[in-house]
């Protein structure tokens, strides 16, 4: 594979307005997890806002227990130490979605969907993932948000690669080198920036993802606690997860934490 630009603290520092997101930032050539590097941090309330970086994890993680696979020096590994956090879990991953897609669309020139809870989409195909874990603060939550964006990997990676969802990365869709240090500056600027939205209030978050969801107005079969459901997607709730118009009547919320979406369509 071909050497690419490494990840450079300098660089992302240089590019970075924020006052929290990104205030201190380390990068490790190779570690387990950027999640678990991050929990180590977070005795220390000093740290509120690290980040950390790394070109490798031997022991990558997402939802649900998957694995998260990536090359060396192919993706944006990184994990955002949020410390005493009065929000809840359901509304920052909105926000870091949200957040996450607004960066990559400025990257592809058009626009990446979410795909509810926590997945980036472009043409159908996953280029990024959230992990958000939580912890209790001293007075709220503390939450790693971990991300990974697939950015330099070619099609051969996730045809070998078993995956539980058709892959793709930055470079395979838009026939071009993506700068990894410009969209690590993108995505915690985005994050800082949907943050100060989140705090005056959920709505324009929705709206948000209600512009970016490739959820919203379509069919969706989940599993819920171990129970299949099948409906149409109608919103999303901040506190009580997707809203969904069931096929046998009524109306139901499921939360991100104990939902898994297995089908999505065009409306039947
Ligand atoms: C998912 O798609 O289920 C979430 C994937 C999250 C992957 C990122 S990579 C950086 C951080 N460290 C991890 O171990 N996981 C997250």
């Amino acid at each position: 594979m071909t050497d690419f630009a490494a990840i450079d603290v300098d660089i992302i520092e240089a590019g970075l307005n924020t006052r929290l997101v990104g205030n201190k930032i380390l990068l490790h050539k190779a570690t387990s997890s950027t999640n678990d590097i991050a929990w180590e941090y977070a005795s220390n309330p000093d740290n509120d806002g690290l980040c950390i970086f790394a070109e490798q994890q031997h022991a990558g993680r997402g939802r649900r227990r998957n694995k998260w696979l990536s090359p060396p020096g192919c993706s944006i590994l990184c994990s955002i130490l949020l410390l005493d956090t009065a929000c809840a879990g359901e509304l920052l991953t909105l926000t870091a979605a949200v957040a996450v897609t607004d960066a990559i669309s400025k990257h592809l020139g058009h626009k990446a969907n979410i795909k509810w809870p926590n997945d980036v989409f472009v043409n159908g195909r996953k280029v990024a993932g959230l992990l958000l874990e939580s912890r209790p603060g001293p007075t709220a939550v503390d939450y790693v948000l971990g991300i990974g964006v697939n950015c330099h990997q070619e099609r051969d990676f996730f045809e070998t690669a078993q995956l539980h969802n058709p892959a793709t990365s930055l470079d395979i869709e838009t026939r071009s080198t993506v700068d990894r240090n410009i969209l690590a500056c993108d995505i915690l600027n985005a994050l800082e920036h949907w943050l100060d939205v989140m705090q005056t209030g959920p709505q324009d978050i929705i709206a948000k993802w209600k512009a970016n969801s490739s959820l919203l107005a379509h069919h969706v079969v989940l599993e819920h606690d171990r129970r299949r459901f099948a409906g149409n997607c109608i919103g999303i709730d901040p506190a009580r997860g997707m809203i969904v118009q069931l096929d046998t009547g009524g109306v139901r919320a499921f939360q991100a934490a104990h939902t898994t979406i297995l089908k999505q369509s065009i409306n039947p």
